[in-house]
């Protein structure tokens, strides 16, 4: 039987400017999602890449004095290289102007032309090129579009139009039944509001910009920029041969592009016949010290320096547990520098090499026996007494009901609540540090070796899930842990979740290797 498969997708980020830490959230999320459903079993094919035609990546090309492929050759390698660091590993990274994506966009548009849902008009509108988007005279503020403070230009020309309508009533229906899921429900609620407004057909084409794939029964016009794009999670799919993972299990991005995937990209895909995708989720959009991150306030933070300063993990780290990962929030370096210290330098990595150090240095690192087979057995033991009035001693004590915490952690990530997923890891980590005062195994070493050893065992083992819980968040560090726990990170990724997760699996008997430290404090 083959295992279940699960097809994740991000936006397409234009290639106008170098990729910025807001594209790194959505994307490190992707890679979370892509990594948390391979550790279940789940055949997993993680989508990314880069937008890269129309008028809005021309101008910034020209600007740059630079031929429009080559310049889209350097900016989308920025994005790719940057992914690299940030230890994001896509299985197929797309880019609109591959030969083979440009085929498979004409293909898809001559099925829907076949099939009669193009027609020519006239129209005249106003377009902001910053958003690739007709904008209405109510959206904007003193003349200007709100989002890029430019003028917007007047257009008049002969494009052609897909009859949206015709589609709007089915996939209303779709969102209204949660038979295609829209995440979170203030997102779901805007989206059915969308339904409710005058939504027109839309132009697919454009007569005056040149960069871009030709319409194939109108040389004239290229392809509107946002609708190619928007077949990229189809076209990805056919370049490399894996139709099979059609349709999206999940589609991450955030409200700045919602009515475009969740009107115009499911209405194209009703029109070809095809299955839509199963969950949109919209994250939140976040602001730098509380303004919009942008090139003119000099606030925008390249992810390259987040790297530089705070290592691959700890920016990972720090994009998703900064707030929830569906509402809108505030970044700044100087918070994220705060929790580095707290929750990594003096959470994780004290606590490892605390209680390495112990093993170290009283069982010469050999990690001593654990007479309590499971936290279960335990959990047992502490009630029975407790049940016939018996105070349970501290022998017993198991570090923590782990099973509890495994069930809390795997809603979290069905749910994508990352930040509570991590707050839980912090917090399970500090739980191990109230467990080291109270049993004291520095001290109990010279009363019971064994009760010590003991001890020290149900530590080590927290610390082996503790790696478990994090390898989709911070993969080196997880196999950091696992190297110190003297596992080969290797054969311990190989396992499944399911088995991985069992009490126990650390074997006594085995050597550590203390490591270096994890995070080293930032001043
Ligand atoms: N090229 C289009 C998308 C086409 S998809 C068929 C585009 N590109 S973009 O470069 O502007 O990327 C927008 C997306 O980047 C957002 O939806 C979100 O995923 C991410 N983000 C960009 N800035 C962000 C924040 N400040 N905060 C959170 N996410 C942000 O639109």
């Amino acid at each position: 039987m083959s295992n279940l498969k699960f097809y994740i997708t991000t936006p397409i980020y234009y290639v106008n400017d170098k990729p910025h830490i807001g594209h790194a959230y959505t994307t490190v999320a992707a890679d979370i999602l892509a990594r948390w459903h391979a550790l279940q079993g789940e055949d997993v094919f993680f989508l990314t890449g880069t937008d890269e035609h129309g008028a809005k990546i021309a101008e910034a090309a020209e600007k740059a004095g630079q031929e429009p492929q080559v310049f889209c050759n350097q900016v989308s390698a920025q994005f790719q290289e940057v992914w690299q660091k940030l230890g994001i590993h896509p299985d197929f990274f797309i880019r609109t102007t591959n030969p083979e994506h440009q085929k498979e966009a004409v293909n898809f548009l001559l099925k829907l032309k076949e099939k009669d849902y193009f027609y020519e008009k006239d129209y005249s509108g106003l377009y902001c090129v910053g958003c690739e988007k007709f904008i209405t005279e109510k959206e904007l503020v003193r003349g200007k579009c709100p989002d890029h403070k430019s003028l917007p230009a007047r257009i008049a020309e002969t494009n052609w139009f897909f009859k949206l309508r015709g589609f709007l009533p089915q996939i209303e229906k779709l969102i209204q039944d949660r038979e295609l899921v829209i995440q979170p429900e203030n997102a779901r609620k805007e989206v059915l509001g969308l339904f409710k407004q005058e939504l027109d057909d839309f132009s697919i084409s454009r007569q005056k910009v040149k960069w871009g794939i030709p319409v194939p029964w109108d040389k004239t016009q290229t392809i509107y920029v946002w609708v190619e794009a928007l077949l990229n999670y189809w076209t990805a799919l056919k370049i490399v041969g894996h139709e099979d993972f059609w349709p999206p299990d999940v589609h991450l991005m955030s409200h700045d592009i919602l009515k475009f995937h969740a009107v115009y990209w499911l209405a194209m895909l009703a029109a070809a016949g095809v299955d839509l995708p199963r969950r949109i989720f919209v994250h939140g959009y976040f602001t730098i010290d509380g303004q919009k991150m942008s090139k003119t306030i000099g606030n925008v933070i390249d992810p390259n320096d987040l790297v530089e300063k705070f290592g691959v993990d700890a920016t990972r780290y720090l994009l998703l547990s900064q707030f929830p990962f569906g509402k809108d929030g505030d970044i700044s370096e100087a918070k994220m520098q705060e929790m580095h210290n707290a929750d990594l330098a003096n959470g994780i990595g004290n606590t490892l090499s605390r209680i390495i150090k112990m093993v170290a240095q009283f069982f010469d690192g050999v990690i001593p026996k654990c007479k309590s087979k499971s936290v279960i057995e335990i959990n047992r033991i502490w009630s029975d007494k407790l049940k016939k009035g018996l105070k349970p001693d501290l022998s017993d004590t198991a570090v923590h009901d782990f099973s509890q915490s495994w069930i809390g952690y795997e809603k979290e990530m069905e749910n994508l609540e990352f930040d509570a997923a991590l707050a839980r890891i912090v917090k399970m980590t500090s739980i191990l540090d109230e467990h080291i005062e109270i049993w004291k195994p520095f001290k109990l070493v010279k009363e019971n070796k064994e009760v010590a050893g003991n001890k020290l065992y149900c530590l080590l083992e927290s610390l082996r899930q503790i790696a478990w819980l994090l390898l989709p968040f911070m993969p080196e560090t997880a196999d950091k842990i696992f190297e110190q726990l003297g596992l080969d990170p290797k054969k311990e990724r190989g396992k499944k979740f399911a088995e991985a997760i069992k009490w126990g699996g650390l074997e006594s008997g085995n050597k550590i290797k203390p490591g270096k430290s994890l995070f080293p404090r930032i001043q």
